[in-house]
Order: C-alpha cells, then structure tokens, then sequence
C-alpha cells in the first residue's frame, strides 16, 4: 500500500521536474540565440552602412572583410543553428511524449555552440579565417568543437525518440535526426584536409554551402512547423505521407545541387548540368512540403489573422516556397549569365535565411516557449516585431532584388565597372533601411523573448506537463 502510495506521488512529482528540465533547456538556447541574434545583426547593420561610407569604421577589426564572415557564420552558428537546436529537442521530447534522453547533453551542446561561435567570432575579429571557403572561415579547430556540439545533440535526439512512448516516430523528428546527422558528415567533409586544394576544393565547397543551407537549417525549420502548425491549429498535418514523401525527395535531390554555385567555373560541365538538373527537381519536396503547411492552414483565416505565432509561420512558410522557387530559376544558366556574383544573391541568401529560416524560428519559439514556461509576451511586442520584421525584409530582398538584376546587366552590357556602383548606390541606401528596421525588430524580439523567459510576463500561459495530450502531433 505505502509502496502504491509513493509511486502514485512521485510520477506527477517526477513528470514535473521533467518539464522544469524541458523549459530551463529552451528558455537558456532561445536567450543565448537572441543574443547573438542581436550581436550578428549589429555587424550586419554595420556592414550595410559600409556600402554607403566605406571609411567609416577605420582599421583592422572594422574593414569589410573581417565583419562579413563575422556575421554570416554568427548568424549561421550563433542564432540559427542555437535557436533551432533548442526547438527540436523541445520537439523530440514533447512528440514522443517522454523526457529528454539527457538534460547534461542539451545544456553541454548549449556550451559547446556558444564556445564555438565565441572563439570564432574573436579569431575573425583578430584577423584568423581559414581563406576563401564560405561559411566554414572559422579556423578548423573551432570548427571542430561545433561538430562536437552536433555529435552530442544528434546522440541526445537519438536517444530521446529511442525512448518514445508513441508507435510512429513523428515527421519533425525524421526531419531535426535527418539533418543532424547529414551535417555530422558534412561538417567532416569540409574538415578533412585531402581535398581542400584545386578543383576539389571548389566542389567541397558548393556542397558545405548548399548542404549547409539544405540539410541543416531547412529541414530543422521544416521540423517546427510540422510540429507548430498542429499545435497551434488543434488539428492534424494534411498529409502525413506528404510529408515523409518530401523528406526522402529532400534528401536525394538536395546533396547533389551544391555545385550550381560555380556555374562557368572549371569545374566538369557534367557535374555543373547535373546540379541544375537538380536544383529544379528540388521543386518536388519544396512545392510538396509547402503544400501540406497550406493545406494544414486551409479555412483558417480567423485563427491566422488572430495569432501571431501562426503568421510567423505563414511568413515563413511563404519564404521556403518563394526563396526556393527563386533559387531553382536562379540555377538557370541564361540567369545565372545575369544574377552570379551580384546583390541579387545577396537578397535570395535573406529571402530563405531570413524569409525562411528566421521566420519559422520566431514562429516556434512563440509557439512553444509560453507552453514551456508559462509565460506569454505582450501583444504589442508581437505586433510590433512582426510586422517591422516583415516591413524591413521586404524593402532589404525587393531593393537588393531590383538593383542585383541592374547591376548584373551593367557588367553583361560591358559597362564600366564604376557604372554599377553608380547604379547600386540607392538601393544599397534601401537596403540600410530596410536592415535597420530588421535589426529593430530584433530588440523587440530580445524583449518578448525575455518576458517569455526569466523576465516578468505580460499574461500567464498554461504550462504543459510532460507528457500530457500532444493535440495533434
Ligand atoms: C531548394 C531550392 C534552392 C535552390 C535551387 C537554390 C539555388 C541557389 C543558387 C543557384 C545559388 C547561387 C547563386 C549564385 O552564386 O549566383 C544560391 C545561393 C544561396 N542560397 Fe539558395 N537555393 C535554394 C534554396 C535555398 C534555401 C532554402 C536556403 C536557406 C535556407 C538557401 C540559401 C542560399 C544562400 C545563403 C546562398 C548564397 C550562397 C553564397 O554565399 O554564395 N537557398 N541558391
Ligand atoms: C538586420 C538584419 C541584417 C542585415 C542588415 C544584414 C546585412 C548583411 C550584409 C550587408 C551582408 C553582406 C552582403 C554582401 O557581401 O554584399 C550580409 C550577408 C549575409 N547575411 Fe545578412 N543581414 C541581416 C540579417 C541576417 C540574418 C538573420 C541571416 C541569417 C539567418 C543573414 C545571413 C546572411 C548571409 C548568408 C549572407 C551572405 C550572403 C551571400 O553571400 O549571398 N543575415 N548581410
């Protein structure tokens, strides 16, 4: 009897402490991504208004060439990957109604993020970058220490839906394991010395950039929003089988494309025909994933209108399908004769990263935080980051769009090269308009995000035990 007794009180008491864990774990990666957020964003406002006064900001630390890879490997590894990280283990564990596998694991894979991303940023700072290899300009033994964040969470997620207590393992999680363990090898490719010389190194390097934007943060942020819309909606994903359809097609099509970054490069034009040929494939797992976000949504205008975590994700749904589609079109070579090596990149790189990526962080973090910590932000903050976000990304991706395409045709006409920058100077002015309005929005963000956390909040969200009624997941 005395033995019933103490199960019977230990099991809530137990469940309990299980979401204290789960919340503490996201409340810490959502605060340390909005700091880097916040950090790499600065640099990227930094960066736009260097277009328009290039002296400003005299020696070492502030040239261009320092700050760029400053903010695209902090935004990359900084904000992105930390926030994404936090949702899919919140996701893993909530969907296959069971605690973490390990709570030492996330918070050690929290420490060894932010290591990476600290060290990185202060080697770039001081002038150390690994050369020309886009995306992977940390110094390798740092890179080496993000891997080590990316074996420890792929193990922990492993683990977590090995302990399911549900038949199926759900989508989001076919989505976060795929794309851990497909950048473990990627991260290792981009590592091993023997082939970062001569064309070889080319090659690698279109499939670190693309694998990284592919099979890392799409199909993480792909995750959210199987999990998220369900939630958020009280109603299943459209089509299940769709969605499985299009992680199988995402991850043969994806890997093969990287090499549409080195169009007319001398790189095989085999190889090169083979990455178009699978850049428009791509269209199958993206028109398909969109597909089945839409059609979740379908008749709801009145629960969208009324929810802002649900128009991040539209927001963000909108980015994959539109930023995709772009980058198919873009593979062409008759456009890449235009648009290579031009801003008009530069705004597709924002469009998914931003439109996108971003967009379906901010969607699961407002989603899914209050539910955690019981916490909820005032709607006027959610208001007022919504909609400067979207105002600010839509005057940064139009301008650069617009003026890419005109610079493109200044060089394919044989204009002076002085010409295009003529010709770029006020959308460069457009697009630090449109970046201050961005980074604005992060402030509001960073406020939200601490109502949602250890801050005081604006309502009181009812906190979700573990691992009580998963609507529809
Ligand atoms: C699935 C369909 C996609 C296709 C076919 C595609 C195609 C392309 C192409 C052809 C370029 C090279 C442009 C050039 O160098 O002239 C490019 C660049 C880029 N794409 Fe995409 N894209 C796709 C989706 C995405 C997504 C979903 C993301 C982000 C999550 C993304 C992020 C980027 C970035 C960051 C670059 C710039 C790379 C650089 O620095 O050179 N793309 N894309
Ligand atoms: C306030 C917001 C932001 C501003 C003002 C900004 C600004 C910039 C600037 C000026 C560049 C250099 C472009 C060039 O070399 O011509 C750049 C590059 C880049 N940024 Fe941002 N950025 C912002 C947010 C973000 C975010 C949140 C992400 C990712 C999640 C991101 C990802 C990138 C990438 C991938 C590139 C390289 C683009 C390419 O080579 O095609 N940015 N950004």
């Amino acid at each position: 009897m005395s033995r019933t007794l103490s199960t019977t009180t230990q099991q809530p008491q137990q469940k309990d402490k299980d979401a204290r864990a789960l919340a503490a774990m996201l409340a810490a990666y959502s605060v340390s991504a909005t700091f880097w957020l916040l950090f790499a964003t600065g640099v990227g406002i930094l960066l736009a208004f260097k277009f328009g006064a290039p002296d400003f900001g005299a020696g070492p630390w502030l040239t261009f060439g320092r700050l760029r890879p400053i903010h695209t490997n902090a935004t990359f590894y900084g904000w992105a990957s930390i926030a994404l990280v936090g949702l899919a283990n919140y996701v893993a564990a909530r969907s296959s109604r069971t605690p973490m596998y390990s709570v030492k694991l996330a918070w050690s894979g929290l420490v060894l993020f932010n290591l990476a991303a600290a060290i990185g940023t202060i080697a770039l700072g001081l002038g150390h970058n690994d050369g020309n290899l886009e995306y992977r300009e940390w110094p390798w033994p740092i890179r080496l220490v993000f891997l080590a964040a990316l074996v420890v969470t792929a193990w922990n997620l492993i683990g977590t839906v090995a302990r399911r207590s549900t038949d199926d393992i759900y989508l989001s999680n076919w989505y976060t394991i795929g794309g851990v363990l497909w950048t473990c090898i990627v991260a290792l490719v981009a590592i091993l010395p023997w082939y970062q010389y001569g064309l070889g190194q080319v090659s690698v390097s279109g499939y670190y950039m693309h694998n990284a934007v592919g099979m890392w943060f799409t199909p993480l942020a792909l995750g959210i929003f199987y999990y998220a819309l369900p939630r958020l909606l009280s109603r299943p994903i459209y089509s299940y089988a769709l969605g499985v359809f299009a992680f199988w097609t995402n991850l043969v099509f994806y890997p093969i494309i990287g090499a549409h970054h080195f169009l007319f490069s001398p790189l095989p034009w085999w190889l090169q025909t083979t990455a178009i040929v699978f850049s428009v494939a791509m269209l199958v797992p993206v028109w398909g994933g969109s597909a089945n976000f839409l059609l979740t949504m379908r008749g709801r205008v009145r629960d969208l209108t009324h929810s802002y975590p649900l128009m991040f994700i539209l927001v963000g749904v909108i980015g994959y399908l539109v930023g995709s589609t772009q980058g198919t079109v873009e593979a062409f070579r008759s456009l890449q004769e235009v648009w290579h090596l031009t801003n008009f990149t530069v705004g597709h790189s924002h469009l998914t990263m931003y439109g996108f990526v971003t967009f379906a962080i901010w969607g699961g973090v407002y989603a899914l935080l209050p539910l955690a910590t019981g916490k909820e932000p005032g709607r006027l903050g959610l208001m007022l980051h919504f909609w400067m976000a979207v105002v600010g990304s839509f005057i940064y991706v139009i301008s650069l769009s617009i003026g890419g395409t005109i610079q493109g045709l200044d060089w394919k006409n044989g204009l002076p090269f002085i010409q295009s920058v003529v010709d770029m100077q006020e959308y460069y002015v457009w697009r630090g308009v449109g970046g201050a309005l961005m980074f604005l929005s992060h402030i509001v963000f960073a406020w939200n995000v601490w109502r949602m956390t250890y801050g005081r909040a604006a309502r009181v969200a009812p906190i979700a035990a573990l691992p009580a009624g998963e609507a529809a997941a």
